[in-house]
């Protein structure tokens, strides 16, 4: 599987990305299963089997159980560690945590971020986090609030490099301003038919665009060396048998597409996806969070396989849905 480094860090990192959300089974208060535990083994297995080197947590899925699951890992492979990377997020915060009126929240104070590497770090059973990013932007974020807790958990060794997801590029000039430490990833929502990223840049100075805030994110993120992650990198399987809630003709038709230029490459659907991700120049990590063996290895068909620009163009077009101006 081919590797890149991720962003300004010393980390090399595989192309494509294993995402660790459903591996703790339910997102509520059942402790993990056995059952579940096994299944989630399988999957990274699968992963494992296929090259990949990079494993995309968060404190928050399956209310922490993700991470935990993982964790047995180690039972079966004692010296996976030194070998792997690791990455989990912090800063998002369940309604009713922790008290029953608390709401739903984004958190990046000082207490919290150190309060939830430790968190992290117990369930998964290991010192260090590769990587930490700040999972959703928080409005009432202090810069040097999370200097002074990025720089603990360096000194400490307990994270070697940081990031951030879902930020806009001024939300990254603001950190970065502030941060001791380089940012390296950006995750970020991106595939087939959710462009909003491109979209920016295709529609500026047209009439009545449906434009989303960017602010040049792909472009920031590409001057500044910082890695895009993306997730739902295989379209959360709507382009490959899941049934949408609200159908959408664009979405039938970008279905059918991908069938058929996946029949003419010879490879699965599912690569396809990932290898419209990766032909980005931004070289963009593909995070894939599909949990089915069977769909991890079709995924991972991507490792290689070049789209030209038409391929890339037909795909773009017929995702998001309109044509280009
Ligand atoms: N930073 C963030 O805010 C953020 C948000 C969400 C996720 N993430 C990360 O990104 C990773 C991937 O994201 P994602 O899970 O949202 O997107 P994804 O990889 O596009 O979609 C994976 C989901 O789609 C399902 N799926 C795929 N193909 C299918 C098919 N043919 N039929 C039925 N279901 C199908 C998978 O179910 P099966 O397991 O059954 O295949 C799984 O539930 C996550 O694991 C997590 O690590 C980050």
């Amino acid at each position: 599987m081919q590797t890149q480094p991720l962003g300004s860090s010393d980390l090399q990192v595989t192309r494509i990305a294993y995402g660790c959300m459903p591996l703790g089974g339910t997102w509520d208060a059942a402790p993990l299963s056995d059952s579940t535990r096994k299944e989630a083994l399988r999957s990274i297995r699968a992963a494992l089997d296929e090259g990949i080197n990079f494993f995309d947590h968060a404190d928050i899925y399956c209310i922490g159980k993700s991470e935990e699951a993982f964790s047995a890992v180690w039972d079966e492979a004692p010296n996976l560690r030194g070998k792997i990377i690791l990455q989990s997020k912090c800063g998002i915060r369940f309604a009713g945590e922790p008290n029953p009126a608390s709401p739903h929240r984004f958190d990046f104070s000082y207490a919290h971020i150190l309060r939830s590497v430790e968190g992290s770090l117990r369930r998964l059973k290991t010192d260090y986090l590769d990587v930490l990013l700040l999972h959703r932007p928080d409005p009432l974020v202090e810069p040097e609030e999370v200097a002074r807790a990025f720089d603990e958990l360096h000194q400490a060794g307990k994270v070697r490099w940081f990031g951030v997801s879902n930020h806009t590029a001024a939300q990254l000039e603001l950190l970065r301003a502030y941060l001791r430490q380089p940012i390296v990833a950006n995750q970020v929502a991106f595939n087939v038919i959710h462009t909003g990223m491109l979209d920016e840049g295709i529609v500026f100075n047209q009439d009545n665009p449906k434009l989303a805030r960017n602010e040049g994110t792909i472009e920031y993120c590409r001057l500044h060396n910082i890695t895009l992650q993306s997730w739902g990198s295989l379209a959360w399987g709507l382009l490959t048998g899941r049934a949408p809630e609200k159908p959408a003709e664009h979405i039938t038709r970008t279905s059918a597409l991908l069938a058929e230029m996946a029949r003419a490459k010879g490879v699965p659907p599912e690569a396809l996806l990932v290898a419209w991700i990766l032909r980005h120049p931004a070289r963009i990590q593909a995070i894939i969070g599909t949990t089915q063996p069977g769909r991890i290895a079709a995924s991972c068909r991507a490792d290689g396989l070049e789209l030209d620009r038409e391929e890339w163009y037909r795909l773009f077009t017929a995702g998001r849905g309109e044509a280009l101006p």
